[in-house]
């Protein structure tokens, strides 16, 4: 008789039940759930204990969502599978610039302004001019081309963790390029900082011998018409946490010149990086 469960025939009784006419997508994603989380069932041997701590964790992770805080996205990330979507879904030439993890702290809407401003509105940090170029793949600049910065603040935190503290639209701000598809502001040499951890995430985190922080980036989304849109940072060099990202952000081509200046008692940094798009 056909249509029983039993362990070895799991996955064709369960994947059989699925109807004829549905979405082939649908079906092909959901057949190769089902083969892969059996199989990794049946690997490890999963207890009942086991399966109620994984579907306790799961429902915390769900409890603790709301509208400023997403932990499945975080989950997602401290899993490198934010990561791996991103890489297959963003593959370019080597010329390009890399796409990286937009992380839960992008918020849209930032103040335009103009080129040379200072996007630090707490005074806190050291001073740090960004500034290159936004280039085609064969090096033309593009005009127009708009780029949408965020960082965290000498404390590391975003703004948006710290509302009563820090003035509205701290360290963000967008900026057009012209002609010359050149761009230049000011802000801040960032600082490394722990994604949030006081939930599951941070438990599991905790759970596995690892670290929360992120090496010190400054976030980008770089759009421009007839342009794929690049979500990326630059990376500080000389991190501790640069080989050990706790969401896999990391790229070597990512990493950016921080160079050092004295201005008079002041230390000021500045740090040149080029993006480079690839055509729609
Ligand atoms: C961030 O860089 O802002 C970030 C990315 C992923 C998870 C948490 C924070
Ligand atoms: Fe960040």
């Amino acid at each position: 008789m056909t249509g029983f469960f039993s362990e070895d025939t799991s996955v064709e009784t369960v994947n059989a039940r699925m109807g004829a006419d549905i979405d082939p997508r649908m079906a092909e994603v959901f057949a190769a759930v089902i083969k892969h989380t059996h199989a990794l069932v049946k690997e490890i041997g999963l207890t009942q204990a086991e399966w109620e701590q994984v579907i306790g964790f799961l429902t915390a992770t769900g409890q603790i969502c709301s509208d400023e805080r997403q932990e499945f996205i975080l989950l997602s990330d401290v899993m490198g599978l934010s990561m791996l979507v991103d890489a297959i879904n963003n593959r370019r030439p080597e010329a390009a610039t890399e796409n990286t993890v937009l992380g839960p702290f992008h918020v849209a809407g930032a103040p335009e302004r103009a080129m040379g401003e200072t996007i630090s509105l707490d005074g806190k940090g050291e001073s740090c001019l960004f500034e290159g170029r936004v280039l085609d793949l064969d090096g033309q600049p593009i005009e127009g081309a708009r780029i949408d910065v965020w960082s965290d603040n000498a404390d590391g935190f975003y703004d948006v963790q710290q509302p009563e503290v820090q003035p509205k639209w701290n360290n963000r701000g967008v900026f057009t390029t012209g002609a010359d598809g050149a761009y230049a502001f000011r802000g801040i040499k960032p600082v490394s900082y722990p994604i949030p951890d006081d939930g599951p995430v941070g438990k599991l985190l905790a759970a596995l011998g690892r670290h929360p922080y992120r090496p010190a980036h400054i976030h980008f989304i770089v759009t421009a018409p007839g342009f794929d849109t690049l979500v990326t940072h630059t990376f500080a060099g000389e991190d501790d946490y640069l080989t050990s990202d706790a969401v896999f952000g990391v790229k070597q081509s990512l990493v950016a010149p921080y160079e050092r200046r004295e201005d008079g008692a002041e230390t000021t940094w500045r740090s040149p990086f080029d993006f480079s798009l690839t055509r729609v």
